[in-house]
């Protein structure tokens, strides 16, 4: 496992999403999941308050109480969805300390390690923003705080306004990043915010490392390997397909071909050897041997990273 600090936690480079445990994952399955994650070596869980309605909490909470396991591993929640259905935003002192504490009470801890917004309120100034969550830090709710799909220009903006007025920063970022180059407009959530050129630009400049969400692009380079572009569903055509995804599939596939690894992990290759913006990739898995086929993307040669990342 590769290793990274964010802040003073000691965090793994690969993450684990856990966005399903509990609901579409059962939970005897989650469980299993966790202990070949820690197994591996890692010890960052990624999860949120709306991930089924607190299931994915409490799943995690029910595994940390049953392994004695809370002091060795970081958590990572989110909190301030905006409201589901009717997608009203929801980021006022009040909706961020309800969420709050239902995550504390979900995961059975007393405080988390990263709490991260979920979505952005544009129409907010960071002025009303920043001073709610440093409230947070100071009360013990959280040690560090987070963006996620945020622009790295509000972050900036946000963090400009913090180190003024003496406030907490925001320490990471969590957007959409991976290996293929992402169609903005096929999203299936248009709220989301993924890396591109501006976005990548912002995050070489202010050093911030970035949570990767959807990191293996949902398998898409092993779905090319196995079915070529045709067999693609809809929404990964309209999310993925273009010039810039095509030209690195080749080179993704062409190296899978010669060395049978497997493409899902050489496309985290790409994040975790970035050179400009380090990458913390967070890994959806529904089996283990994901997980074993995701952690080659650690133990590449120097020839293959050459070839994939020239
Ligand atoms: N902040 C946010 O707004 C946000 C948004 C989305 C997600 N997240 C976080 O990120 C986590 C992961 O998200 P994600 O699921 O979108 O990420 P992902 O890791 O890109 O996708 C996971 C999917 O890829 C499939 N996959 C991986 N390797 C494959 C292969 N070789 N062949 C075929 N399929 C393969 C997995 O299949 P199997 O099911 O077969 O293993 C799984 O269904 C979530 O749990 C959550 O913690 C955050």
């Amino acid at each position: 496992m590769l290793y990274t600090h964010l802040q003073s936690l000691k965090s793994s480079r690969l993450s684990l999403g856990t966005a399903p445990f509990g609901t579409t994952i059962p939970r005897e399955t989650a469980f299993r999941l966790l202990d070949a994650y820690i197994d591996a070596g890692g010890n960052l869980l990624d999860t949120a308050a709306v991930y089924g309605f607190g299931v994915s909490e409490q799943t995690i909470g029910a595994w940390m109480a049953s392994r004695g396991a809370r002091d060795r591993v970081l958590i990572s929640t989110k909190g301030a969805h905006p409201a589901i259905p009717s997608w009203e935003k929801r980021i006022t002192e009040a909706d961020i300390r309800a969420d709050m504490e239902a995550s504390l009470r979900n995961l059975n801890t007393s405080c988390v390690d990263i709490y991260f917004l979920h979505r952005d309120d544009e129409a907010l100034p960071v002025s009303e923003i920043m001073p709610v969550l440093d409230r947070l830090v100071r009360e013990g709710k959280t040690r560090y705080i987070g963006a996620s799909n945020w622009t790295v220009a509000r972050i900036n903006a946000a963090n400009a306004f913090a180190r003024a007025e003496g406030l907490t920063e925001f320490s990471v970022s969590q957007i959409m990043w991976n290996a293929a180059c992402i169609n903005r407009d096929g999203l299936y959530d248009q709220t989301l915010v993924a890396m591109d050129g501006t976005e990548y630009a912002g995050y070489a400049e202010n050093r911030m490392p970035v949570m990767a969400y959807t990191s293996q692009a949902q398998g898409l380079f092993s779905f090319i390997q196995k079915g070529g572009y045709d067999s693609l569903s809809d929404a990964m055509k309209a999310t993925y397909l273009n010039d810039t995804t095509r030209r690195r599939a080749e080179i993704i596939l062409s190296v899978a071909a010669e060395t049978g690894i497997s493409p899902t992990a050489l496309s985290l290759a790409y994040l975790l050897y970035d050179h400009r913006v380090e990458a913390l990739p967070i890994l959806g898995i529904s089996k283990v041997e994901r997980l074993t086929e995701a952690a080659e993307a650690m133990d590449l040669s120097e020839e293959i990273l050459m070839t994939l990342l020239s």
